[in-house]
């Protein structure tokens, strides 16, 4: 089994996770909406639909390993083929009906990040891509390649800032005041693998968020990426399960966002 063969599986199980999804986001006034923690929501909706992509994946590479968020949150060691799943990324856009979510599947290869597909069933929309093959979106419409924007300055941009609602972090207060003092605009849509291929597909400048899991920056990562966009390191043994920043951008303004991030934050 080749890349090839992954990324056509990957192009074909993505839109399917997405209407499964869909089906259940349609009905969301049926699910029992349960707390992991403060701000922290879950349904039957999130498991069913990691269970489903992590089935296939078992049928169709019965030996890659898989990391999801719901029902495998952590892995040993850098294996040689991993998955790595988001199954809802914005699941409280998801619960209250607001239509900005995904499905976000990535696959990395030693280490490296090689596949990624966000699935955004709303719109009927998926961006997938492959390393040094680029970034795509197909929809109704066909297939169009992704090209992020051409911004070269910060003053002007538009940027996404997540973060997550789980706890406190005054760090966002110095960077939304140092983006007011440098005219940047800045938004947060509370999803941060759409954000990011948003970013791809040209509508954001940049995202930035100061602590991501792996499963939802990866796909989103390489989709910047092959855009031609800036991304900074995402530390540790990529595509596993850590926590980091994320700092993704126009190539035009990556270095010089990178920069004010660390200055107002102290990330590396
Ligand atoms: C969250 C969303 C949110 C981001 C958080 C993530 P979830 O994922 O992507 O935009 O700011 O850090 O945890 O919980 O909706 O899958
Ligand atoms: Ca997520
Ligand atoms: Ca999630």
């Amino acid at each position: 089994m080749t890349i090839d063969d992954r990324y056509r599986f990957l192009q074909s199980l993505s839109p399917r996770a997405g209407t499964y999804a869909l089906d259940f986001w349609r009905r969301r006034a049926e699910l029992v909406v349960e707390l992991k923690g403060p701000q922290d929501f879950v349904s039957h909706a999130d498991r069913a639909v990691e269970a489903m992509i992590r089935d296939e994946i078992a049928r169709a590479f019965p030996g890659d390993a898989f990391l999801g968020e719901e029902t495998a949150n952590t892995i040993e060691g850098t294996p040689e083929r991993v998955w790595i799943v988001d199954p809802i990324d914005g699941t409280h856009n998801f619960l209250r009906g607001i239509p900005y979510w995904n499905v976000s599947i990535a696959y990395a290869e030693r280490g490296v990040r090689t596949l990624g597909a966000v699935c955004d069933p709303v719109a009927g929309a998926v961006y997938h891509g492959r390393r040094g093959g680029g970034a795509w979106r197909t929809d109704a419409a066909g297939e169009t390649r992704l090209a992020a924007t051409g911004a070269t300055a910060l003053p002007g941009s538009l940027i996404c800032i997540g973060h997550s609602d789980r706890f406190p972090d005054p760090r966002y207060l110095a960077l939304r005041s140092a983006f007011m003092d440098h005219e940047v605009a800045f938004r947060n849509f509370g999803c941060a693998a759409l954000q990011l291929a948003h970013v791809a597909e040209g509508r954001y400048d940049a995202y930035v968020e100061l602590e991501l899991s792996s499963w939802d920056a990866m796909a989103g990562l390489l989709l910047v990426e092959e855009a031609g966009g800036y991304a900074a390191p995402f530390p540790g043994p990529q595509g596993l399960a850590v926590r980091a920043p994320v700092i993704a951008s126009v190539g035009g303004i990556g270095p010089a966002l990178h920069a004010l991030v660390r200055e107002q934050t102290g990330i590396a």
